[in-house]
């Protein structure tokens, strides 16, 4: 099965990227058929109306950092309950990271993982292809199998590991230029990172924990922008989380080095003053760091230094995260609490418009992965993945409600006032007011 054939849709009443009064739009055969105050008129008699009263209008959001946990570990994410997290938040594409048991270093796994994504048919499923074998660091993959299977893989990625020996990266970077693909970097230097569990710092400190420094990201950083303005090649920086990954991201860029990079919405809203509680569901690679540093993200989202938001989304298992702080696994859910995060930080502020948050969340990804159909302008004749959002609907968020299969949120118990209340993918609805539909 593939993608199933849509109906008629008639949104009524939305205004696109927030601006201007309400229209309608008719969704036909996947793509926008018409726009404008008067477009439902052209509704035929058995169009799926869905009244949308003011909600904004943005395109649908593309995550180029989820982890979907199948194959292996399906008791706490599937390819499917995953997809309707995506869906729930607004997500019309995602890429799945690498780190699956067996991970997705061949093409048999890419494939599969693709094909199962196209059955449950929620969001486009884009595997990422692991940079090594096993993730361990030491022999390149077959990149350009992977690339050229089915499942046509963008991105490669150790993440959850560091490609951290600089000859090995330096040879993905040679051959993913010649392959026309993007290596995502999840730059955690491991000899500076030994045994840690939260940044270094004085919070770390006081609570006897483990510190992982920031030098530990930025001496990576630093040394992929080189080494990939040597090879010609493009690099992509995972889940930036530093004051001074920022400065090397603007000192690179203003080279003229094809360096691209995302952040979460966790790195952007919490702080190491949440690890005070020992509490396990605050523990995430990079660690939560400073005030200062959240604040350089912020800006630097803002700005175009850090191109774009990713979830990181990262289930586990409740066993795994119920535990002594230091044995809790890393990661945090992050799909159906992205937009109610960002938009909380940057748009209630004043620092963004609703446009800027579909450049963030849309339209930026879409371009660094190389995507066609997504992050694509609300005009007729475009494809129809879009998302809905209610900036003012009060939305309590409880872990056990999440679509996810595990429940490790950070923001258990905390309020939004925006919140995705519907779902347009390749022309259908994949949610509507908090349910995915299948
Ligand atoms: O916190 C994290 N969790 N960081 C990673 O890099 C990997 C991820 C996971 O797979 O759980
Ligand atoms: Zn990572
Ligand atoms: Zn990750």
């Amino acid at each position: 099965m593939t993608v199933p054939e849509s109906p008629t849709l008639l949104l009524r009443r939305v205004r696109p990227y927030g601006e201007g009064d309400p229209v309608d739009v008719l969704i036909r055969d996947g793509r926008i058929a018409a726009l404008g105050p008067g477009a439902g008129e052209e509704a035929p008699a058995d169009a799926e109306v869905h009244d949308l009263d003011g909600a904004v209008l943005l395109p649908g959001f593309v995550d180029l950092h989820t982890h979907l946990r199948e194959p292996g570990r399906e008791d706490t994410e599937t390819i499917a309950s995953g997809s309707a997290a995506a869906a729930l938040g607004g997500y019309t594409a995602v890429f799945a990271m690498a780190n699956t048991q067996p991970p997705q270093d061949n093409q048999t796994v890419t494939d599969s993982v693709w094909r199962i994504g196209r059955e449950v048919g929620l969001c486009d499923v884009h595997p990422v292809g692991a940079v090594t074998v096993g993730l361990k660091g030491e022999q390149l993959t077959e990149m350009g199998q992977m690339a050229d299977g089915a499942a046509k893989v963008k991105i490669f990625s150790d993440d959850g590991m560091c490609v951290y020996d600089p000859l090995v990266m330096r040879r993905a970077l040679e051959y993913s230029a010649g392959l026309g693909v993007l290596i995502a970097q999840h730059a955690e230097e491991p000899r500076l990172t030994r045994g840690a569990v939260a940044h270094e710092g004085p919070t770390a400190a006081r609570l006897g924990l483990t510190g992982w420094p920031r030098s530990a990201e930025e001496s990576i950083v630093a040394r992929d922008a080189i080494l990939a303005r040597d090879a010609g090649a493009r690099v992509h920086i995972c889940h930036a989380s530093t004051t001074g990954t920022v400065e090397l991201l603007a000192w690179a860029k203003s080279q003229g080095i094809s360096i691209t990079a995302e952040v979460t919405p966790h790195h952007l809203l919490l702080d190491d003053s949440r690890l005070e509680t020992y509490d396990g569901v605050y523990r995430v690679n990079p660690p939560l760091r400073e005030a200062h540093d959240a604040r350089a993200l912020r800006e630097a989202l803002v700005s175009g230094v850090i191109d774009c938001v990713a979830t990181d989304h990262a289930p586990h298992a409740a066993q795994e995260k119920c535990c002594e702080f230091a044995a809790a696994r890393p990661g945090m859910l992050g799909l159906e609490t992205a937009l109610p995060i960002v938009a909380a930080l940057l748009i209630d502020s004043g620092d963004m418009t609703w446009r800027d948050l579909a450049r963030v969340m849309s339209v930026r990804p879409a371009e660094i992965a190389g995507l066609t159909d997504q992050g694509r302008p609300i005009e007729v004749g475009e494809p129809a993945n879009l998302a809905v959002v209610d900036p003012d609907s009060s939305w309590t968020v409880i872990g056990e409600d999440l679509a996810s299969l595990s429940a490790n949120t950070p923001y258990e118990g905390m309020t939004f006032a925006a919140r995705v209340v519907g779902t347009v993918y390749h022309g259908r609805m994949t949610s509507r007011d908090g349910k995915a539909l299948a």
